[in-house]
């Protein structure tokens, strides 16, 4: 902590102290007294120009990685809310650790088992303790130098990823396509999707089963492996007024 922040604390929560009457606080320097008096004051101000920082945990060394590798698919710079720079994620800081904490984001949505994913979006424990502490801690910036570069939201998954097309319940291939994955569409806020492809052989394939669907970002789940859906194979959704983009690496056709 420099002195510059502590001062500047030590100020405002004197200030807080008069204009509130709240009850004294004793100063200390070292211990996590000035955390919890801290977390009042926040609760209680709406701006703190500098959080004194508690953590060796930085924004381009560590959580900047972990964001890129964990939330950019729906948060890029065209998402509704932008995760990127350090300035969009910034303001958030306490949001996303309430939501991480929850384990509310990344909001996977999908129910294990039905279906084959590449990317389970969940964090590991350990993910979630580094951008909790970091938030805890000041959420500090860090040296630029450290910076990863900005992953191209797509370019993991496939070169071309085409937009996709929509396909509701009942709906009826009538040429093979490939599914490398799949976009929920219409589905109501809090509502399931499950869409599930039945073979012309009559084998059924299980595409993805969505529940407690949140809108936003459109997010896609990419399948493990393509999955060759043959001429004739007949889509089912549940429930039925759902619909879904089916995701090609090529370009659809219908
Ligand atoms: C699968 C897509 C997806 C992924 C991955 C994802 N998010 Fe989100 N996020 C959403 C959606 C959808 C919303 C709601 C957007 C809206 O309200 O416009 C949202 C909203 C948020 C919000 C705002 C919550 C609020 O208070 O309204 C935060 C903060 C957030 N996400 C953080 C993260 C973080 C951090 C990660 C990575 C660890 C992440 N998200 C990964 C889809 C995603």
């Amino acid at each position: 902590m420099t002195e510059v922040t502590e001062h500047r604390l030590a100020r405002r929560i004197k200030a807080l102290r008069a204009s509130r009457g709240l009850k004294m606080f004793r100063w200390n320097r070292r211990c996590c007294f000035v955390k919890t008096s801290l977390i009042l004051v926040m609760s209680s101000l709406p701006v703190i120009a500098h959080e004194p920082v508690t953590t060796r945990l930085t924004w381009t060394q560590e959580i900047s990685r972990i964001f890129y590798r964990r939330c950019l698919s729906c948060h890029s710079e065209k998402s509704s809310i932008p995760l990127v720079a350090y300035d969009q994620v910034r303001p958030w800081a306490k949001a996303i650790s309430e939501e991480v904490r929850e384990r509310r984001m990344p909001p996977w949505g999908a129910v294990r088992g039905f279906g084959e994913f590449r990317d389970d979006a969940s964090l590991t424990l350990s993910e979630i303790e580094m951008i909790v502490h970091w938030v805890e801690g000041g959420a500090p910036r860090g040296e630029d130098i450290y910076l990863p570069e900005v992953p191209d939201a797509e370019r993991p998954q496939y070169n071309k990823p085409s937009p996709g097309f929509l396909v509701t319940n009942g709906y009826i291939l009538r040429r093979d396509f490939t599914a490398a994955g799949i976009r929920p569409a219409q589905v109501i806020e809090g509502g399931s999707i499950q869409v599930s492809a039945i073979l012309p052989d009559g084998g059924v394939r299980n595409l993805v089963w969505v529940r407690d669907y949140r809108k936003g970002p459109a997010c896609i789940y990419w399948f493990r492996d393509a999955i060759g859906l043959p001429k004739r194979t007949r889509l089912l959704m549940h429930p039925p007024g759902t619909s879904a983009s089916l995701i090609s690496t090529a370009k659809p056709e219908r």
